[in-house]
């Protein structure tokens, strides 16, 4: 079957590959299950992955298969499977556990251990192939209703458990009532945690340098946020007229901004940052002052990167009440369908435009 892979350290190797189709009795003790891969989402960290700033092959391979947005449908699985059948629509975690304590538990999103195992991303192969094979505990049922929504589970999961740390760390405050939220972006990850903030009942302003119309500014103000063009509304300008953010995620893959918006926090409140950077920037932040008004207003930093199962299916829940909220919304972010594994070229391409697409998927098969 083919596979679309990179040969990671060299910049622009993406490729087609031949691998054998996986077979459900691969993974012990009866718990695999065998997916037709239907539909696999791509983003930045695809398009950095063949840019040769990270990714590494799994031992014993040069190449690395790329996709860890998965979309597939279940075809067989291993007698001891219990919680999904053929013919459930399913997603698949993207992290793999290590040895540390945390990975034991279930939360490999939180190893302690420097090297960790990501399918499609770090020494695991992803899912932009036509078939995968993988133990049930990574294997995410979801619910038929959310079919349309497809390859943004994953997305989701991580915005939403961004958002969720942040709720989760602020119970040092033993009372804490959020009411600005500024997200930093209106990419993806941007406007699914436009959403989740939004569904947490927080005033959101969804910040981007684009000015509107466009199609983020729609869909953010669609989800009921506030959308703000940093070149029309300059930052400080912003926390003047609104007052500073209890709570701001940043989702721009830069870290200027990921350092500059520190100064736009309120006391008590958390900086959440989501993107990572592959990059070698190096910027002069205010360090003295960020770090007089951090001490001085009790502020969090916070990192918080991918995803574990209860937040797939937390990301999930908040994917359905979206619906119910601002139905039809949410698909507006799945831009820029490709289709076929060999259209690879073309999704390189819309991943590497000037103005990239919000969101570009392969249709790998029909289903
Ligand atoms: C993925 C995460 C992953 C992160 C860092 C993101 O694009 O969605 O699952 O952990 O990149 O590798
Ligand atoms: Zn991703």
């Amino acid at each position: 079957m083919k596979a679309v892979a990179v040969t990671p350290g060299k910049p622009n190797s993406i490729h087609l590959v031949d691998l054998s189709k996986p077979d459900v009795d691969s993974v012990p003790y009866g718990r695999g299950v065998l997916v037709r891969v239907l539909k696999i989402g791509m983003d930045a960290t695809d398009r950095e992955i063949n840019e040769a700033k990270y990714g590494a092959a799994p031992p014993g391979y040069d190449f690395l298969v790329l996709g860890h947005e998965s979309f597939g449908i279940v075809e067989a699985v291993g007698d001891q499977v219990a919680h999904v059948k053929p013919g459930d629509y399913v997603t698949a975690t993207v992290r793999r556990p290590g040895g540390s304590i945390y990975d034991q538990i279930g939360t490999s999103d939180m190893t302690s251990e420097e090297v960790y195992y990501e399918r499609g991303i770090n020494l695991l192969h992803g899912f932009l192939t036509e078939h995968y094979v993988d133990d049930v505990e990574f294997i995410v049922k979801m619910p038929r209703g959310l079919k349309h929504l497809h390859v943004l589970v994953e997305p989701m999961s991580c915005a939403t458990k961004a958002v969720q740390q942040a709720f989760e760390v602020q119970r040092r405050l033993r009372v804490w009532r959020p009411k600005i939220a500024y997200v930093m972006g209106a990419g993806q990850i941007g406007l699914l945690s436009t959403l989740a903030l939004r569904l947490r009942g927080l005033e959101v302003y969804t910040l981007a340098r684009s000015e509107p119309p466009s199609l983020k500014a729609e869909i953010a103000e669609a989800l009921g946020a506030h959308y703000i063009s940093t070149q029309q509304t300059p930052l400080n300008e912003l926390a003047k007229k609104v007052g500073k953010a209890d709570l701001i995620v940043d989702a721009t893959g830069s870290s200027a901004i990921a350092f500059g918006c520190m100064q736009l926090l309120g006391h008590n409140g958390v900086l959440v940052w989501t993107s990572v950077t592959g990059g070698r920037q190096h910027v002069e932040v205010p360090s003295d002052k960020v770090n007089l008004d951090w001490v001085l207003g009790n502020k969090l930093l916070l990192g918080s990167v991918n995803a574990n199962r209860e937040h797939f299916e937390m990301g999930i829940k908040d994917l359905a009440l979206g619906e119910v909220m601002y139905p039809g919304v949410i698909q507006r972010i799945l831009t820029t369908p490709i289709r076929g594994l060999d259209s690879y070229p073309q999704m390189m391409q819309a991943l590497m435009a000037e103005q990239p697409a919000l969101k570009v998927f392969i249709e790998v098969a029909e289903g």
